[in-house]
């Protein structure tokens, strides 16, 4: 009750709403062709929604893996990118992502037919980045994404002690997976990141330790470690008794970050957003970098400026309603100047730097006249560096800051993930 109302007055002093309402009402194709008028370049967005086991801690839109549907699936992924690439025509992309769920699941069922659509399609001026699984990466199966053009890949390793292994239930051991990290280290992808959970059930200083050292003597070019969030809807958090915003969490999970923290700069790391760290001179593996970007797939989301619009959730109804020529598109919210403002701020904040100049370029006002306020007291606390051009988070200014981010998105995502993937179409959401 408390943390909706603080959430409350907090949202209305950034975005001048109390709540967020999503509504059924999507943009029809004359008013997308209308918004992309003005947009330079675009990033793009896949979703590949298939595994071949729920992990019971996975907040992710996935569904597990079946051959005749995920066909289909690649059959209506390619009609809604001929749909947008009429609307985008030669518009430069120029951040590609594929991410899942688990994108290869479809390495020999459609993957490669999708990928050389959106090449011959849209203007691509980019890489890929894509997600894997462990299991996944055999010697020919790194050989079948690298010919596909992915030069960034990263993969759930989750844990390295064989008991936390069982309790996300991950299905290989400590050793194997290992091995396979090692393996892809050494086959010359731009980047390999691999996502590492800590702060799991009765897990200790010292296995956070070695665990760190570990990751970097895989071979790796980044981690994302990421304290494991109890989404309300999922197993896990089902499951969950402790709060996981408590205070006494916090202050474990920021320990245990410090160790991490320390093990990856003295190994050469940097940071490169709130959870990653990227060997210095590696561009890093990331989700899409442009602010601008068209979704694609179940769960797709498509951020244009002044809309933001989610496909639905549920595969079937995705395929159905392409195959049938319908709308996949579920959801909507129209972003006024100050909620979009919000948003930039939001993900900057959780790349940990950004130049004030970027924002004037994107809306046309003085960053400091609309965020100064707030930026000066921060700096005063030792949470992040401003001279007067670039702002820099600080390592305590990163956490905290994104802890009070969480504040919202945690809750954000539970409503609005945790509903779509009960209702494929709802009729509004309201977070
Ligand atoms: C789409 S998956 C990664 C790719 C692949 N499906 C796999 O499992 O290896 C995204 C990643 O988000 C992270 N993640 C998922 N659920 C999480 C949670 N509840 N708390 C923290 N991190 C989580 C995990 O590290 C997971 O590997
Ligand atoms: S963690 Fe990966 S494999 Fe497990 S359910 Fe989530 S997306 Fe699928």
């Amino acid at each position: 009750m408390k943390g909706n109302f603080l959430r409350k007055r907090i949202s209305r002093t950034f975005t001048g709403l109390e709540e967020v309402v999503l509504e059924s009402r999507v943009p029809s194709y004359e008013e997308l062709c209308g918004k992309f008028r003005d947009i330079h370049e675009m990033g793009l967005y896949l979703h590949i929604p298939f595994c071949e086991q729920i992990c019971p801690y996975c907040p992710y839109n996935k569904t597990i893996y079946d051959r005749e549907l995920a066909s289909r699936y690649a059959r209506a992924i390619v009609q809604e990118i001929d749909c947008y690439a009429g609307i985008a025509g030669n518009k430069p992309v120029t951040s590609f992502y594929i991410g899942g769920g688990t994108p290869t699941t479809m390495l020999d069922n459609g993957l490669r037919d999708i990928l050389e659509h959106v090449y011959k399609r849209f203007n691509m001026q980019c890489s890929i980045h894509m997600e894997s699984h462990p299991n996944h990466l055999s010697p020919q199966n790194i050989a079948t994404i690298q010919s596909m053009g992915v030069k960034y890949l990263s993969m759930g390793v989750e844990s390295l002690q064989d008991r936390h292994l069982k309790t996300l239930r991950r299905p290989y051991t400590r050793d194997e997976v290992i091995r396979t990290v090692k393996r892809v280290a050494g086959q010359g992808f731009e980047c390999v990141n691999v996502d590492f959970i800590f702060d799991l059930p009765d897990q200790s200083l010292d296995e956070i330790e070695q665990a760190g050292h570990a990751l970097i003597d895989m071979g790796i070019d980044q981690v994302a470690s990421y304290p494991l969030f109890r989404f309300p809807y999922t197993q896990l958090g089902k499951e969950a008794k402790a709060n996981s915003r408590a205070l006494p969490t916090m202050l474990r999970r920021r320990r245990m970050l410090r160790i991490l923290e320390g093990i990856f700069y003295d190994s050469g790391f940097e940071r490169s957003s709130v959870w990653a760290f990227t060997r210095k001179g590696v561009s890093k593996y990331c989700s899409v970098t442009v602010p601008l970007y068209l979704g694609l797939g179940a769960s797709g989301g498509t951020y244009l400026k002044n809309v933001f619009y989610l496909n639905t959730f549920n595969v079937e109804e995705y395929t159905r309603a392409i195959e049938s020529g319908q709308d996949a598109r579920a959801l909507s919210v129209e972003l006024s100047d100050k909620m979009q403002m919000a948003g930039w701020l939001y993900w900057r904040i959780y790349e940990t730097r950004f130049r004030k100049s970027d924002f004037f370029d994107r809306f046309r006002k003085d960053f400091d006249t609309v965020y100064g306020k707030y930026l000066k007291p921060l700096a005063l606390l030792g949470y992040l560096k401003d001279d007067g051009e670039e702002v820099v988070l600080t390592d305590r200014g990163t956490y905290w800051l994104h802890a009070f981010e969480d504040f919202f998105s945690i809750d954000y995502i539970s409503k609005l993930w945790g509903r779509s993937g009960r209702e494929p179409w709802p009729a509004e959401i309201i977070l």
